[in-house]
């Protein structure tokens, strides 16, 4: 296995993309638009690889000097429920210590609820419907510093 950040519009970004829609959208009937991809140019990538193929992803988005988002985590169906979320996690918070964030924040769909609190967050507030993936969401934090 290989964890690592990937760069927006490589090839690996792409495999990225094409996971994403799979494991997040598609059962939706959404998609990511290029407006979609665009907006996330400057966020860190990050992709678990096991024999060279892209099984897992996951994104950071800074919001200040303090917050950081992880958005968009994806794990490809065979390998869900084998730790490599987790993984992820863990990359994307020593990413964020290593870069000096103090809080981690995301929006969880009711079915991840449980892995994120595994995982050290707590949810903010009341449940929601997310605007553009309309099921009941929780807001989310962890401290990191
Ligand atoms: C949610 C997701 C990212 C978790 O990744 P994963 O690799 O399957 O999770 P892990 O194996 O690291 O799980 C860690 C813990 O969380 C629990 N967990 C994982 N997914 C869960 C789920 N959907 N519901 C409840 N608990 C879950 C596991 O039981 C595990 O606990 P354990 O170690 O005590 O058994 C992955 O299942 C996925 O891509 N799901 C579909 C897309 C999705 O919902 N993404 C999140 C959008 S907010």
């Amino acid at each position: 296995m290989l964890i690592k950040q990937i760069k927006h519009n490589s090839k690996e970004y792409q495999e990225a993309v094409d996971l994403r829609n799979t494991i997040l959208r598609q059962l939706l009937g959404l998609i990511l638009d290029e407006k979609d991809l665009q907006e996330e140019k400057s966020d860190i990538h990050i992709a678990f690889f096991e024999n060279n193929i892209i099984i897992g992803t996951l994104i950071l988005t800074p919001k200040d000097k303090n917050i950081v988002r992880i958005r968009q985590v994806a794990v490809a169906n065979d390998y869900q429920g084998k730790g490599i979320g987790s993984k992820l996690v863990k990359f994307a918070e020593k990413f964020a210590i290593d870069h000096k964030f103090s809080k981690i924040i995301l929006s969880s769909r009711n079915t991840a609820l449980n892995f994120y609190k595994k995982n050290g967050y707590q949810t903010l507030g009341e449940e929601y419907v997310g605007k553009t993936i309309k099921v009941p969401h929780f807001e989310m934090i962890k401290y990191i510093a």
